[in-house]
């Protein structure tokens, strides 16, 4: 644990305490990648991936995918998934804020990693997401509703969410974003909005 990360995320694992878990894919990664949404993507990161499904989904559908954590059992188990699949994928053991890659990603899928980081290092996120993106890139981004304090999770409310992600440095889609409720979590939503890198 360190000020960056105040929770012990290897530990969580390694005592199957991970609550966020979603039983399978997330509604939204299937929604969007049926609508097409993905196509235009190659390069793409899930930071924060943990163990969650959506990394070897997007190795599946022939993407060069990277997967980031800090935990070392977490991705012991991506390789695990995507080795029994005969898939590969980019696996960075690190603080991705800190991380850069060589060449721009094309698309970076944020699934419950914005909410579980200290509030203080969102505008340190943003400027990471920006840099990892080409201009036109897609941050595929789940944002967390929740209205009580503290976290993790963090509540990522729209409005703070427009505020972190300017409109000087990211197209905003119009309209409602689809609410998909967390099965546990006490069900709090997740909005889902593709922002594009300016
Ligand atoms: C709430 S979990 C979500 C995991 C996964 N996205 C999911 O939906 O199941 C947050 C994840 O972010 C990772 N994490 C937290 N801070 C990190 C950082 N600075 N760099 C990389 N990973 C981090 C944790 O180890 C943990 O796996």
């Amino acid at each position: 644990m360190t000020d960056r990360s105040p929770m012990d995320w290897e530990q969580r694992f390694r005592d199957e305490t991970t609550p966020w878990e979603r039983p399978g894919l997330h509604p939204a990664f299937k929604a969007w990648r049926d609508a097409g949404d993905f196509d235009s993507v190659d390069r793409i990161i899930v930071p924060g991936c943990g163990r969650a499904p959506e990394l070897k989904a997007f190795a599946a559908l022939d993407k060069s995918a990277i997967g980031a954590d800090l935990s070392a059992t977490a991705l012991a188990c991506q390789q695990q998934q995507l080795d029994a699949a005969d898939l590969t994928a980019d696996l960075i053991e690190a603080d991705i804020l800190l991380w850069r890659p060589d060449t721009p990603l094309d698309g970076v899928y944020e699934q419950t990693f914005l909410c579980a980081i200290p509030p203080k290092l969102r505008e340190e996120y943003e400027a990471a997401v920006h840099a990892w993106l080409k201009p036109g890139g897609k941050l595929f981004a789940l944002f967390m509703q929740k209205a009580e304090m503290g976290g993790p999770p963090y509540g990522c409310s729209i409005p703070a969410m427009r505020e972190l992600f300017p409109v000087e440095r990211w197209d905003w889609p119009e309209g409602d974003y689809t609410p998909y409720p967390h099965p546990s979590l006490n069900g709090k939503p997740e909005l889902a909005v593709i922002l594009t890198r300016r």
